[in-house]
């Protein structure tokens, strides 16, 4: 596996290969959406806002005018959308090679999704979920296919409370809640590939984090100013996403971030989550959970 400098030269040609990157608007999955177009690979931009999207879209294209794109709407933090977004790409697509589950919210106020989850559980974990388990059958049928999901090293704060989940009877910490969402992801990866292997299917799941990259992710003032003083830029803050995308020796369950100090910033290599993130019988829990809560029976 190589470590040091790992860059998009390092992306193989991506020729035939169709890819979905949720959040591929702004920040980490605008910047992946560029590197894997430049590559040849058709990406979809599953967006939330089509005028965004449109203009994600036009300006990859500005810059490739032979990029192979499609905008199309995908609202996490509502199931149905997720559902309908699924189902029209299952018929309107006949293989189905990667799919980045990128998008975020970070530290908003409390709030709920459409389907009354505490909203970045909601929208960062149970829509990728939901996502996943629609798409499931493509990605199965497309060989050696991907599933990459971003999670953060806020996955360290994170602690699954499973007697309220939504936060009904506690005190709302915003940044615990962000750390508890992203260690779901981490969670969500491991069993992923833990049931595909059992299963014996040709699909990898595997996980990345961006460090701490600049990005429309937290807008406070305490975060500009850290953006502005410690943070990588957002090409730099997709190398992770993109080699655990691509990288021919990634293995399923691997986990990518950046080589600096801390995992700040730098090249991405393969990293390793917290010994908590790691627990099967909590991810097992989670994935049970996970299909109560959404309605969407996941069988790998
Ligand atoms: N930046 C960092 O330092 C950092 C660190 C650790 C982990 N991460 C992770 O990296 C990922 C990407 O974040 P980023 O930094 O690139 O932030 P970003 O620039 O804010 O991008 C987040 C993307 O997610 C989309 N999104 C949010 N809610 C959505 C929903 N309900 N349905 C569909 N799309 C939705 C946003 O759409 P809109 O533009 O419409 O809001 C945007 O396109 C996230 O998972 C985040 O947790 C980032």
């Amino acid at each position: 596996m190589p470590n040091s400098k790992w860059t998009t030269s390092n992306i193989p040609d991506q020729c035939d290969r169709t890819v979905i990157i949720t959040g591929a608007n702004s920040g980490i999955g605008f910047e992946a959406a560029k590197a894997l177009a430049e590559k040849n690979a058709e990406v979809i931009l599953a967006v939330r806002n089509q005028t965004k999207g449109d203009a994600a879209a036009a300006n990859i294209q500005a810059d490739f005018p032979k990029a192979k794109l499609e905008v199309r709407l995908l609202n996490l933090a509502d199931l149905a959308s997720v559902k309908s977004f699924a189902k029209q790409f299952t018929a309107d697509y006949k293989q189905l090679y990667l799919l980045i589950n990128n998008a975020g919210i970070m530290i908003p106020p409390y709030g709920k999704t459409v389907d009354g989850f505490e909203s970045q559980f909601g929208t960062n974990h149970l829509g990728h979920f939901a996502l996943t388990a629609q798409l499931f059958d493509l990605l199965k049928s497309t060989p050696e296919s991907r599933i990459v999901n971003v999670s953060s090293s806020a996955h360290k704060m994170g602690k699954l409370n499973f007697d309220d989940l939504n936060w009904e009877n506690s005190r709302y910490s915003a940044w615990k809640a962000y750390g508890d969402s992203k260690i779901a992801n981490l969670y969500f990866t491991y069993e992923l590939s833990r049931q595909i292997q059992v299963a014996g299917h040709d699909v990898m799941a595997v996980a990345a984090h961006p460090g701490l990259t600049a990005s429309n992710l937290a807008k406070g003032a305490g975060m500009k100013f850290i953006n502005t003083i410690f943070a990588q830029n957002g090409s730099m803050g997709a190398l992770p996403t993109l080699m655990a995308a691509t990288e021919p020796t990634a293995k399923s369950g691997d986990y990518f971030g950046p080589s600096g100090i801390s995992e700040w910033r730098g090249y991405p290599k393969l990293v390793t989550s917290n010994k908590l993130s790691h627990d099967m019988d909590i991810a097992a829990r989670l994935w049970k959970l996970s299909q109560e809560l959404t309605g969407v029976k996941f069988e790998v």
